[in-house]
C-alpha cells in the first residue's frame, strides 16, 4: 500500500478494484458498509417470517419444498451478509443486538402481511425481483466481501425470481378465483416493492458518498426505473396489471413514466409503525431467545473441539 494508505486507497477505488479486509480504508467507508451490510443481513433474516407464514398452508408437496427451500436460501443469504459484515470488525453478536434493540433496520418491504398463497408468488416476482435489479449491481460494490457474498446470493434470487413468478403464471391462467387472488397479491404489493428502494435521491443521505466509494453503483431512483421498465412486460405476459393508471412509455426518455410510491408512508414504515413492524420484531426477539441454548451448546460443543486439539 505504500506510503500514503489514503492514495492507495483512493487508487484502488479508482481503477474499480476491490478494497480487502486488511487494506487502510476510512473509518466513515468501514462504518457505512457495516450499517448497508449489516442491514441487509438483517432484512434477509427478518424476510423469512412473510413466507414462513406460508409453509404448513402450500397448496401442494412441491409448492411446500420449493417455498421451504427459499426461505431456507434467505437464512443462508443473512448468513453470508453477517460473514461478510464480520470481516470489518464487528461481531455477529452486536449485529443481531442492535437490530433486537431497534437500533439497526431492516427492509420496509418486510412489514406488509401475507394475506394469500398469491403472496407467494408476488413476493418471488416482484419483491425477489427488486432484490435482484439492487443487488447485481453490488456485484461490482468495492469492498470485496461484500462484491463475493453478492454473486452466490444473486444466483439463488434469480430461482426465486423464477419460482414465484411460475406461481403467479399458474394462478393467473387458473379458475377466475385464481386469478381474481393474484391481482389482488399485485395490487397490495407493487407500491411498496417500488418503495423497497429507497427515498427518492434527493431525499436519500447515503447516496452521493456510496456512489463516490463505489459502493452504490446506480442511485435509487435509478435502479427503481429499471425494475418497473422489467416488471411491465412480465406483467403482460402473466396477464396481470399494474396498479398504476399513469403507467405509460415515454419514448423521449426511453423508459416507462409511473406514479412513485407513498414515501410518507415508506417514512412511517421504516420509522416501525409498518403493518407488520411489531409482530416481526416480536417474532424475532422470541425466535433468538428460544435459540439461545443452541448458541450456547454450539460454543460448548467448539470449546471443546478446541481443548482436545491442544492436548
Ligand atoms: N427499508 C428500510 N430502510 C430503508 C429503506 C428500506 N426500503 N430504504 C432506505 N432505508 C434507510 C437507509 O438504511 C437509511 O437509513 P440508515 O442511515 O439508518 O441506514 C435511510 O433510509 C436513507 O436511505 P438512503 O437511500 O440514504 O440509504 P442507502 O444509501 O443505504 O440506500 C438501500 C438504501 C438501497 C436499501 C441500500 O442500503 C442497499 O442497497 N442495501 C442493500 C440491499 C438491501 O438491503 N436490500 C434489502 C432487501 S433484502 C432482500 O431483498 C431479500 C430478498 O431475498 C427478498
Amino acid at each position: 500500500a505504500g506510503a500514503d494508505p489514503t492514495a492507495y486507497f483512493t487508487e484502488v477505488i479508482d481503477a474499480d478494484q476491490k478494497v480487502e479486509p486488511r487494506d487502510w480504508m476510512p473509518e466513515a467507508y468501514r462504518r457505512t458498509l457495516i450499517r448497508q451490510i449489516a442491514q441487509h443481513a438483517h432484512s434477509e433474516i427478518i424476510g423469512m417470517q412473510p413466507e414462513g407464514n406460508w409453509i404448513t398452508r402450500a397448496p401442494s408437496l412441491k409448492r411446500k419444498a420449493i417455498l421451504l427451500a427459499k426461505v431456507q436460501d434467505e437464512a443462508g443469504h443473512g448468513l453470508y451478509l453477517y460473514a461478510a459484515a464480520e470481516t470489518l470488525g464487528v461481531s455477529r453478536d452486536d449485529l443481531v443486538d442492535l437490530l433486537l434493540t431497534g437500533r439497526q433496520k431492516y427492509s420496509s418491504i418486510f412489514n406488509y402481511p401475507t394475506l394469500s398463497w398469491a403472496d407467494m408468488g408476488t413476493i418471488g416476482w416482484l419483491v425477489d425481483g427488486a432484490a435482484i435489479v439492487n443487488q447485481v449491481p453490488l456485484c461490482r460494490c468495492s469492498y470485496g466481501p461484500y462484491a463475493r457474498a453478492m454473486i452466490r446470493i444473486c444466483k439463488e434470487e434469480s430461482f426465486h425470481q423464477r419460482q414465484g413468478y411460475e406461481i403467479l403464471y399458474t394462478l393467473a391462467h387458473g379458475t377466475p378465483a385464481q386469478r381474481e387472488m393474484a391481482q389482488d397479491s399485485v395490487n397490495r404489493w407493487w407500491y411498496p416493492s417500488l418503495a423497497m428502494f429507497g427515498p427518492p435521491d434527493q431525499d436519500s443521505t447515503h447516496s452521493a458518498q456510496s456512489m463516490a466509494w463505489k459502493i452504490k453503483r446506480f442511485t435509487n431512483d435509478e435502479l427503481r426505473q429499471r425494475f418497473v421498465d422489467m416488471c411491465v412486460g412480465q406483467a403482460e405476459a402473466l396477464g396481470l396489471t399494474l396498479p398504476d393508471p399513469a403507467l405509460r412509455w415515454n419514448d423521449e426518455r426511453g423508459a416507462y413514466d409511473f406514479t412513485q410510491p407513498d414515501y410518507e408512508e415508506l417514512l412511517r414504515v421504516i420509522k416501525g409503525e409498518g403493518p407488520c413492524n411489531r409482530q416481526r420484531m416480536e417474532h424475532r426477539r422470541q425466535a433468538h431467545q428460544e435459540g439461545a441454548w443452541v448458541r450456547a451448546a454450539a460454543a460448548a460443543y467448539a470449546a471443546k473441539q478446541a481443548n482436545k486439539k491442544e492436548k
